[in-house]
């Protein structure tokens, strides 16, 4: 893989925020997380369901780096109601992808990651200018009364099976 990477995330409950920590131990890319200014009360699901439903934006923490210097983004993201949450959203439109690669990682804790949530993150990307190369989706145990993340050592083996298969040398360490 040519150029500089970057792992760039959001995350709530901590789930995508794992993944996104194991790919980062894994190939040592520089990592930022996407934060949002509001202090979202965990428990109000309903109310952050419907923000993402109806694909608000909200405001996001000023990031200090632009993707400027980097070839490929790796953006971890996770499914809001079907969609993407609202700082994602808010992130996808502030940012230019232009001659960006973008590889997706996708947290949720149903089956299945719609066609349609896929699509839509694709055209955002597409509309800044950058191509998206790839994806994988990690389903999480996620159980609301505990707000306890999935491990990265659930997920490490199929993190490094994806970043092999991405063609990103792995090399682990002890
Ligand atoms: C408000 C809300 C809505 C959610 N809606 C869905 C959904 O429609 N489909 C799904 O598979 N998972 C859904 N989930 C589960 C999350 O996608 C999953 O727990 C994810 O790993 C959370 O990422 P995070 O821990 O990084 O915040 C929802 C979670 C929240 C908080």
């Amino acid at each position: 893989m040519e150029g500089k990477s970057v792992i760039v995330y959001y995350s709530w409950v901590g789930n995508t925020e794992a993944v996104a920590k194991e790919i980062q131990r894994i190939t040592e890319f520089d990592i930022q997380k996407i934060e949002e200014k509001k202090n979202r009360k965990f428990g109000n699901i309903a109310g952050g369901a419907m923000s993402a439903f109806l694909g608000l934006k909200s405001k996001i923490k000023p990031m200090d780096f632009t993707l400027q210097s980097y070839k490929n983004i790796f953006l971890g993201v996770q499914i809001w109601a079907g969609k993407t949450p609202p700082a994602v959203n808010r992130y996808l439109s502030s940012v230019s992808f232009k001659d960006k690669e973008v590889w997706l990682f996708i947290t949720k804790s149903g089956e299945n990651v719609p066609q349609g949530f896929i699509d839509s993150i694709t055209r955002r990307i597409e509309k800044k200018g950058g191509k998206v190369i790839n994806n994988i989706s990690i389903t999480t145990k996620w159980d609301p009364a505990t707000n306890i993340p999935i491990s990265p050592e659930e997920v490490k083996e199929r993190i490094s099976a994806w970043l092999t298969s991405c063609d990103i040398m792995v090399e682990e360490k002890s």
